[in-house]
């Protein structure tokens, strides 16, 4: 109740300040901060199953609607709801500590349209029919993504010739691969005119190639002064159990070893986050947990009012717990020759960040590998200020992000909504060098 009148209180001032005629409404969703289009996209014809999403679109895009490019966003988990991306990291609007909306610096919005997918279904305000239909591997996540993006594309002829960008976040470093490669494949099949216009992915401190990733905690741990020889040696060792499940393809056993893994290093480090090894308070995206249970903000954005929002669903949590260590480093080795992959993590992140992200792209079969990582790391600057590096070789493009850990939008805004924009682009450093023949069909040519 307390917290009501404060919004409230909150709210007025707000609007009074940005809306001509205030109409003294309660609203915590200002108009202006609702998404351009919202709801349901059914992914099931036999069932009432469909995926919830959010649609912003571009700001001040630079070219025409039609040729602007879409971004598809993916929250990890598995089983957390693309709303924290939304409403916490890099939507146009973010939750504040009291519950109302603020504009965000270093929205994703401002040049391309912008489109948050509660995936896989059963996750955020998505539904599940039954919890039987909820996907148990990266095929079956693929396959209702799909039938979800190809939907929307038909919600609107504006979207059908657009360039589409899947990106996301931490899990979905399998989900992004999974739905990429799975749209590779289709096209394959598909009539030109029912293609999905794949453009690019992009991963967000990413867990895509679990065997290699886990095995590098220790390590990272001890040189950063964390944790002390023995404990490195302690931390090794359940390291190795992970790995040696994952090799005998033990899976649900394997993923509760690498929980084992990240639980003793969290009890021997005493952080507040392995997200982020500078904070002193975890992230707080409950914020937009509680901001989403607001029965206005669920009539704002079409949903159900007795609807039980949670931000992570642990009943698709427990549906790919047997998925986690798997792999999905193939099916990016085949993206990198056939699109293009961006690949970036926040300096701070020590769970899915630089160090584990380097270690499986190490190991990738791909032609240009040698090339890459032997690349120049160039040095990134954002008005004028170091604000990372950047590694690149023909489609393959790695970020490390300075002073940001695993939510790195929610960190570096201003600085991941220019690396996102010049990436797409392919602008500054994000260029393809001149020699560079690898044959990128670009859009975006006549903005150079
Ligand atoms: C669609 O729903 C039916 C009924 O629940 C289920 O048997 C089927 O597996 C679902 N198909 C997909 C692709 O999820
Ligand atoms: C839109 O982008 C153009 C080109 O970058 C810029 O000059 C202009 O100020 C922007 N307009 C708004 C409303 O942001
Ligand atoms: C993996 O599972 C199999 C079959 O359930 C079991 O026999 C084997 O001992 C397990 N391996 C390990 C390393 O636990
Ligand atoms: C959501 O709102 C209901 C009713 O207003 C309340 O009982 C519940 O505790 C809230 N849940 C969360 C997670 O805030
Ligand atoms: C909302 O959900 C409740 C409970 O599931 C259901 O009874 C009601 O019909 C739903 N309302 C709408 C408008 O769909
Ligand atoms: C670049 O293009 C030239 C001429 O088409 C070709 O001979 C060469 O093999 C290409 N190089 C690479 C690395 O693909
Ligand atoms: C690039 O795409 C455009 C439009 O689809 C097409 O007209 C052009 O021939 C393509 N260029 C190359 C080099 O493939």
């Amino acid at each position: 109740m307390k917290s009501t009148m404060i919004n409230t209180l909150f709210f007025c001032l707000f609007q009074s300040s940005i809306l001509l005629s205030s109409s003294k409404s309660t609203n915590p969703f200002p108009k202006e901060a609702l998404p351009t289009k919202s709801g349901y996209l059914p992914i099931n014809s036999t069932s009432s199953s469909s995926i919830f999403y959010t649609f912003y679109e571009a700001q001040n895009s630079t070219s025409p609607l039609s040729q602007t490019p879409l971004l598809i966003w993916l929250q990890g988990g598995p089983g957390c709801s693309s709303m924290i991306a939304n409403f916490y990291e890099l939507g146009p609007w973010r939750v504040t500590k009291s519950l109302t909306l603020q504009r965000n610096p270093g929205s994703w919005n401002r040049r391309f349209g912008l489109l948050f997918l509660d995936n896989p279904i059963g996750t955020g305000f998505s539904i599940a029919s039954t919890p039987q239909e909820i996907p148990t591997d990266q095929n079956g996540v693929a396959k209702h993504l799909f039938a979800a993006i190809t939907r929307f594309v038909k919600l609107d002829p504006v979207f059908k010739s657009r360039p589409i960008y899947i990106t996301g976040e931490s899990y979905a470093g399998k989900y992004v691969p999974a739905i990429g490669y799975y749209i590779l494949k289709k096209n394959e099949k598909l009539h030109a005119s029912k293609k999905v216009n794949l453009a690019g992915l992009a991963i967000g401190d990413g867990l895509t190639d679990p065997l290699t990733q886990v095995a590098t905690h220790a390590a990272n741990a001890y040189y950063l002064g964390l944790i002390n020889e023995r404990q490195k040696n302690i931390l090794e060792s359940t390291q190795l159990e992970a790995i040696q499940l994952t090799k005998t393809r033990n899976w649900s056993d394997a993923t509760d070893a690498r929980s084992r893994v990240l639980i003793k290093l969290q009890s021997m480090t005493g952080l507040a986050t392995l997200y982020d090894y500078t904070r002193k308070v975890p992230y707080e995206d409950d914020l937009v947990a509680q901001f989403l249970n607001l029965t206005k903000a669920k009539k704002a954005l079409g949903v159900n009012e007795s609807f039980e929002y949670e931000v992570c669903s642990e009943v698709v949590g427990a549906a790919l717990h047997a998925d986690v260590m798997k792999s999905v480093k193939h099916k990016v080795e085949e993206l990198v020759k056939r699109s293009r992959v961006l690949l970036y993590q926040g300096q701070y992140d020590i769970r899915d960040g630089v160090v584990q992200v380097e270690a499986w792209v190490k190991t990738m079969k791909w032609e240009g590998i040698d090339e890459f990582l032997n690349a120049e790391r160039k040095i990134w600057k954002v008005n004028g200020e170091v604000a990372g590096y950047v590694q690149k070789w023909k489609s393959l493009t790695n970020v490390v992000v300075l002073r940001a850990g695993h939510l790195l939008p929610t960190d570096q805004p201003v600085n991941s909504q220019a690396m996102i924009e010049d990436w797409v682009l392919e602008r500054g450093l994000f260029q393809s060098v001149q020699l560079d023949n690898v044959s990128i069909n670009s859009t975006f040519s006549h903005l150079l």
